[in-house]
């Protein structure tokens, strides 16, 4: 093997485990589990790996070793043309294989059985998850009546259960630190249950081709400490924020009030709309546009003039706010913490 042949297969392996590391350099990494599911799924896929590897070792030294003892050398006789006559064999290279995939399916399958569906713990936080072109709804259906959009808080330690609806096509919930991906379907309830074990921010993505927009199709999961969770709870259930008369923001609230923009966004004391995500909360996100911008006046001022140019196929239509009126918008939309 030349030098260079085995810089492109080092290379080729530095590529294959980028994506695998742990945080910061890795937030989408499925080896980084944080949660009991994703613990679940990382356990099997190192223990079928650590099969493969041994089964591997096997087939390769037993291949060297009929290399070196069995091959044929120049002016030798060579061996029988054919050993099809031998019926234990036969039965023995059928029977191996069947039986090595059996025995390494039982970790699939166990996994399986542990993440059906099932009657969520007393003390699980039951959360509605609603899958739209393209952004992430979270209903929290605990009593708070909360809403929130493509940013998910949960408490560290405490059941979790998820219940996935679609509200148009198919498309699949996947935070790879916290669980293997479950499909959004149309029609169906698909649920998932688990505990994240580790407070921090983890990175979740739409997994099934969903549309033009299906790759911005992104949104965060933020575990909390369990009182910063009510604390966070409790302020996402108060109605919005008035702002102070003759300020930018309360022009700002007068134009929202007065624009399309309330046939789709709910604010909560202000406007009711279900196609676009709630905003009664916007400036406690940290991200706008599934995930896809960081939430700032400047960028949220360039989503609302162009957003089709900022997210391909986005539902929002430019309704042709600028100027005075834009700005203002911007800040009372900013003041809504
Ligand atoms: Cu939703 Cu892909």
């Amino acid at each position: 093997m030349k030098l260079r042949h085995l810089r492109g297969l080092l290379a080729l392996f530095a590529m294959m485990i980028a994506g695998c590391g742990d945080d910061p350099g890795h937030p989408m990494s499925t080896m980084a589990p944080r949660s009991d599911l994703a613990s679940w799924c990382y356990g099997m896929f190192m223990e079928i790996t650590a099969w493969d590897l041994l089964i591997f070792v096997i087939v390769i030294v037993a291949f060297i070793l009929a290399v070196f003892f069995f091959s044929t050398r120049v002016g030798e006789a060579g061996p029988p043309t054919s050993v099809s006559s031998d019926l234990k064999l036969e039965i023995a290279w059928t029977l191996g294989p069947a039986l090595i995939l059996l025995f390494i399916s039982i970790p699939t399958v166990r996994l399986i059985f542990r993440t059906q569906p099932r009657t969520p713990a007393a003390n699980s936080l039951p959360i509605t998850v609603v899958a739209h072109q393209w952004w992430w709804e979270f209903q929290y259906d605990d009593g708070s009546k909360v809403m929130t959009a493509n940013e998910l808080h949960i408490p560290a330690n405490q059941p979790i259960h998820l219940s996935l609806v679609s509200n148009d096509v198919i498309h699949s919930f996947w935070v790879p630190r916290l669980g293997g991906k479950r499909d959004v379907v149309p029609g169906q309830v698909n649920q998932i249950d688990l505990i994240a074990t580790v407070p921090g921010e983890y990175y979740g993505q739409c997994a099934e081709f969903c549309g033009v927009s299906h790759a911005n199709m992104r949104f965060r999961i933020f575990v909390d400490k369990p009182d910063d969770f009510a604390m966070w709870e409790k302020s996402q259930a108060e109605p919005s924020v008035t702002p102070a008369e003759e300020t930018p923001a309360s022009r700002g609230a007068r134009v929202f009030a007065n624009s399309p923009c309330t046939t789709c966004h709910t604010i909560s004391g202000v406007s009711k709309g279900y196609v676009g995500p709630d905003l009664t909360h916007l400036a406690s996100r940290t991200t706008i546009a599934a995930g896809v911008l960081a939430n700032n006046p400047k960028l949220l001022t360039q989503w609302i003039e162009h957003p089709d140019e900022m997210k391909p196929g986005a539902r929002m239509p430019d309704f042709g706010l600028g100027g005075d009126e834009l700005n203002d918008l911007v800040a009372y939309l900013e003041s809504l913490k």
